[in-house]
């Protein structure tokens, strides 16, 4: 509410974060971060080979190559542009939050900007020396330590995120002491990362399991050997994310567990949440026996059983971001601000002068007779929309609906009333409702009215702002 309110009342705000991220880590986790050393471990193959004479030699540089020009592509544009879109879609949505986290991990924003710089510089000076340093053996030892480092300075870039996506689900000793360190050193740094690092390897490998499908067209000896060297690669990797998975899950506090169900699978599919868990077990089984199946009979693997290890890993990888989103709810940054924007500390005075009082951006800065309906737009606004649509995805409406009365019948006024101020007890995701007892009356007059005229919310971008009459002054 210190901020104008972007608002995408079709498919709801999470999503658009939700589709440039998830996009943005598979591109970064596929082919960036597990593809870079597989690329460098491939042309050092090529080295390798060069030195002992080996007429395969050209053959390893030629594929890491052009497995190397698919990364580049794909990451110097859409990698890199979504990776700057989440932050303009996460600024745009959740501005407050951002702003917090600007606050608390100043130095690792900055270390982050310079190591990503680095990692452009090399990924430039890796791919367009590549076909220079093949002049020479000596090029060619240096042109496999710039892959080295490239790698490295991918992977770092990965580890200082992953510290602020660590510290929002679990904020730790920070809220006692305020310290970067406390904040960046959260209790699921670790395990997020010890997570990440072979799910990433996993899926590069089902990457280049298919890119040598595609670049590699006839059968022959050196396929099969490629082949049998990126199962063993998967194999390897496969039980670290399963180990790795079971310890993030043991660090993720209970109360954040209870989460997980709705998570996965929508409050409507709950019940799915085992089957789904027997899914990813039989997942991992089965991506093991696939890499042993590969390291024996690689000649024997059809075209298109190619493109299923990277489905799997990719639907893997998406529930788990997903979940990793949902599961902190209600919280943008635990313990400290809600989802809502709202931090937890400030809800005592809230709760007894109400939010319009305090927001910046409203119509109306308190509820009267006169403007109930004006003023329980902007409650809903600043309390509601950032999960929720009025008529669409997660519609505020269609869930009353569904919690009170059939569809298609008038909603119960009393009923919402009585629910809005405890609707945190039962859904320990949603937020507890910040405002005053007439602001509860304002919002639920707002609801009842979206539910007969069937009316959209266009949000600040559409509307333009409304700066709070007492701001003004
Ligand atoms: C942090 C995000 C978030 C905020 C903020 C939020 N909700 Fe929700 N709400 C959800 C989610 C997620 C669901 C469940 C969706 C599903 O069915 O899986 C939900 C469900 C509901 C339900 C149905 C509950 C049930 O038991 O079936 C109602 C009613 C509801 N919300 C009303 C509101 C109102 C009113 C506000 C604003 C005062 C609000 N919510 C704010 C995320 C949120």
């Amino acid at each position: 509410m210190d901020f104008p309110i972007f608002h995408l009342d079709f498919f709801g705000d999470r999503l658009l974060i939700a589709v440039i991220a998830v996009l943005h880590v598979f591109i970064n986790h596929g082919l960036a971060v597990g593809f870079l050393p597989i690329v460098t471990l491939m042309e050092y193959r090529g080295y390798r080979s060069k030195l002992a004479g080996l007429n395969e030699a050209e053959k390893w540089d030629n594929l890491a190559y052009k497995f190397m020009f698919f990364a580049f592509i794909v990451t110097t544009t859409i990698g890199a542009l979504t990776g700057v879109g989440i932050w303009f879609s996460a600024a745009l949505i959740s501005p407050a939050s951002i702003g917090s986290l600007i606050r608390v991990f100043f130095l690792v924003w900055f270390l982050e900007w310079i190591i990503f710089v680095l990692e452009v510089v090399f990924i430039m000076i890796y791919f367009l020396t590549w076909k220079k340093s093949n002049n020479n053996l000596k090029a060619k030892r240096n042109h496999v330590r710039t892959g080295l480092a490239l790698g490295i300075f991918s992977w770092l870039t990965m580890a200082f995120i992953v510290g602020i996506l660590g510290f929002m689900m679990n904020s730790g000793m920070w809220i006692e002491n305020r310290s970067l360190i406390s904040g960046f050193t959260n209790p699921l740094y670790i395990p997020q990362l010890a997570f990440r690092t072979p799910i990433a390897f996993v899926l590069a490998g089902s990457f280049a399991f298919l890119l040598t499908f595609i670049f590699l067209k006839e059968k022959s000896e050196f396929k099969n050997k490629v082949l049998k060297n990126i199962s063993t690669w998967m194999f390897v990797w496969t039980p670290h994310v399963l180990a790795a998975g079971l310890y993030y899950h043991y660090m993720i506090p209970d109360l954040m567990k209870t989460n997980i169900p709705v998570a996965i699978a929508t409050q409507q599919f709950q019940d799915w949440y085992s089957t789904l868990l027997y899914y990813l077990g039989a997942t991992i089984i089965f991506s093991m026996i696939f890499t042993v199946w590969v390291a024996f009979k690689p000649f024997r693997v059809p075209k298109y059983a190619a493109v299923f290890p990277v489905i799997v890993i990719l639907l893997t990888l998406g529930t788990f971001e997903r979940v990793r989103e949902f599961v902190r709810k209600p919280f943008v940054i635990e313990d400290y601000m809600y989802s809502n924007q709202l931090r937890l500390e400030d809800y005592g005075k809230y709760k007894t002068d109400g939010i319009l009082k305090y927001a910046t951006y409203t119509d109306v800065t308190e509820v009267t007779e006169d403007n109930k309906l004006i003023a329980g737009k902007n409650v809903f606004n600043i309390t509601c929309s950032r999960c929720h649509t009025t008529q669409n995805v997660n519609s505020v409406v269609r869930k009353f609906e569904e919690l009170l009365s059939p569809a298609g019948q008038p909603l119960d006024r009393k009923a919402m009333e009585d629910y809005i101020p405890v609707m945190d007890k039962g859904r320990y995701f949603m937020p507890p409702f910040p405002g005053n007892e007439s602001e509860v009356d304002a919002l639920v007059e707002y609801i009842l009215y979206l539910q007969k005229s069937g009316d959209n919310l266009p949000g600040a971008q559409t509307t333009g702002i409304n700066v709070s009459p007492l701001r003004q002054k």
